[in-house]
């Protein structure tokens, strides 16, 4: 039987593709530096525990990209409800998100698949108009 060691593993989740544990940890730690520098984004974060929400943030995309554990997606609207984000911040946070992916060397491919689930998402974080 032929083997072609260039096929990508079909059965990896996107979790194990990235990296694992490590990878998301590190994405969400650089994910936060940016967020917290950035003058339209920080103010949302005034008061808020960061440690706390890095936690969850990295459950959930553990969650989200195949790997162990669960996260409630159903919270995130409540969460993010008192905040009021426009459309406009939550593309630029996206767009974070998909940068630090790029920093962090995963394939083109993965970063357009996340950025789908984070569009389906989309509708629980940005305020109703
Ligand atoms: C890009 C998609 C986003 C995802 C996947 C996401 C994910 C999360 C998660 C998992 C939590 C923790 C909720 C919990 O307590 O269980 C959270 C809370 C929070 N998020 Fe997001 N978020 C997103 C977009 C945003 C945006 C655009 C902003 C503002 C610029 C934002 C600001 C916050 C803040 C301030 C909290 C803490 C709320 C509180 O503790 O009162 N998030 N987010």
């Amino acid at each position: 039987m032929t083997q072609t060691p260039t096929a990508p593993p079909t059965d990896a989740s996107l979790y194990e593709l990235i990296g694992g544990a490590p990878a998301v940890r590190e994405a969400v730690s650089r994910l936060y530096t940016y967020l917290l520098a950035d003058e339209h984004l920080r103010g949302y974060f005034d008061g808020v525990d960061v440690a706390t929400l890095k936690g969850h943030m990295a459950q959930l995309l553990t969650f989200v990209l195949g790997g162990p554990g669960t996260y409630p997606v159903e919270r995130l609207q409540p969460a993010h409800a008192r905040l009021d984000i426009s459309g406009e911040h939550f593309d630029r946070t996206a767009q974070y998100v998909a940068g630090v992916l790029f920093e962090l060397h995963v394939p083109m491919d993965i970063i357009l698949q996340i950025g789908e689930i984070l569009g389906g998402v989309r509708p629980l974080i940005v305020a109703a108009a």
